[in-house]
């Protein structure tokens, strides 16, 4: 079966990154949480990779902070999607972790997000977004939610809108 992986490089990433499993819970969508480590333990970052794909995982999400490795370090081992999460885990704000994660070298893509809890949630909608390139029912679903957040805009709107007559 497939389904979506994530993986944080600590466990203090947790608070974030569950923003991104909620959104996927939302959907009904399949995906497992790891935290492994492309500093403290690269060995096991490589073998869970290798094992994961082996069962199914055909997207990955990498959320680090600080000096955030992780995503390219499982660029370099898989040829699935990698899309990468930096986090906020330092004195720089997260600019360190944005800069790590894009910056990479030609070949060995990762898909950035925005810093934080942003760029947790859309790494979820990317993941399934790619998914739904060939599952008409997830898509569907991710059609409708965008119905649903323009409706919101509107009534948002219509809440506080100050006419002048
Ligand atoms: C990164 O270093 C982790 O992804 C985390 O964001 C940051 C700090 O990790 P801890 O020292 O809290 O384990 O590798």
């Amino acid at each position: 079966m497939e389904f979506i992986s994530i993986i944080m490089g600590s466990k203090s990433d947790w608070n974030i990154m569950q923003e991104c499993v909620d959104v996927l819970k939302k959907f009904d969508c399949a995906f497992e949480v790891t935290i492994s480590s492309a500093h403290r333990s690269p060995q096991r970052t490589k073998e869970y990779i290798n094992e994961a794909q082996n069962r199914g995982a055909c997207v990955f999400i990498a959320a680090a902070g600080m000096a955030a490795h992780l995503a390219g370090s499982i660029a370099a081992i898989t040829t699935k999607p990698v899309i990468g999460v930096p986090l906020d885990s330092s004195s720089l704000n997260g600019l360190d972790s944005l800069l790590s994660t894009a910056q990479m070298p030609s070949g060995i893509p990762v898909a950035t997000m925005a810093i934080g809890k942003s760029g947790a949630i859309n790494a979820a909608y990317l993941a399934m977004q790619i998914l739904a390139l060939s599952n008409a029912e997830l898509n569907g679903k991710l059609i409708e939610d965008r119905v649903i957040k323009s409706k919101k805009v509107e009534l948002d709107s219509n809440e506080i809108e100050i006419r002048i007559v």
